[in-house]
């Protein structure tokens, strides 16, 4: 309100019912956007370790070539790319048989305008390890700058997760994800919205495919029937075939 001089809620009420862009700037202003690099490391070395080889595996025996993964509520990009970059060493030894695809959403566009430009502080980067940093980055003073390579290999869209018109990204035509990472979203939801997320989310797994979630969330309603859990200590769930 105060951003655009209004004195009253029902002004300011007026003017958001007025002025679309004013909903972003309002969404941008009240989301929590942390984020880093392989945030929880357990949980990128559990998929890494286990979960990628598995889908890769999976994928090389039979006819399809895309591993398909979704990163809903992306914030500026930190956790797209860090699985881009276990999936860039991961395929290095069979780079012909799989073609990643990787999607990445948030509702707030000033999040993924930050996540194209894919410019990151020292701090983003703190459980990165060493070689990771030097072979996927470039340092140009104080900033790293993340290597075309791996910024290719990224779609970024905008998505509220809470929307009911389609289960998956626009972008990404349709569901049928390999793996979703969904981590410290819906921690922010009460309980009636976070069950929403995670049905359209388990919709939109392929089956055998993976639900990634953050260390203090967990299943809840529909979803808890339609997802096994894999790794309960790094929340990672999947679709039985
Ligand atoms: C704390 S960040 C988490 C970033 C990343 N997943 C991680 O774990 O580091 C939460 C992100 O969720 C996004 N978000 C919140 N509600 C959303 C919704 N309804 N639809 C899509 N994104 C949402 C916020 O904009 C924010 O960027």
């Amino acid at each position: 309100m105060a951003s655009t001089m209004q004195s009253s809620v029902e002004d300011y009420l007026e003017l958001l019912q007025n002025t679309p862009q004013e909903t972003f700037c309002l969404l941008d202003s009240v989301g929590v956007n942390v984020s880093s690099f392989f945030r929880d490391t357990g949980v990128f070395e559990a998929v890494s370790d286990t979960v990628l080889p598995r889908l890769i595996a999976g994928i090389s025996q039979n006819k399809s070539k895309e591993l398909r993964v979704w990163s809903a509520g992306c914030s500026h990009g930190e956790e797209a790319y860090s699985v881009a970059i276990m999936v860039k060493e991961l395929l290095k030894k069979n780079p012909d048989n799989v073609k990643p695809l990787i999607f990445a959403t948030d509702m707030d566009q000033t999040a993924l305008m930050t996540a194209k430009t894919a410019v990151y502080s020292r701090s983003s980067l703190e459980d990165t390890k060493l070689g990771l940093v030097d072979r996927y980055f470039t340092q140009d003073g104080d900033v790293f700058k993340l290597k075309a390579s791996i910024k290719r290999m990224v779609h970024f869209s905008t998505d509220d997760l809470l929307s009911e018109e389609c289960i998956a990204p626009r972008e990404s035509l349709f569901g049928d994800f390999d793996i979703i990472f969904c981590r410290n979203v819906i921690i922010y939801f009460n309980n009636e919205l976070q069950e929403r997320v995670l049905t359209r989310l388990s919709h939109a797994l392929a089956p055998g495919g993976y639900l990634v979630l953050g260390m203090t969330e967990t299943l809840l309603g529909c979803a808890r029937n339609m997802l096994e859990t894999v790794d309960k200590k790094h929340m990672i769930f999947r679709k039985p075939n």
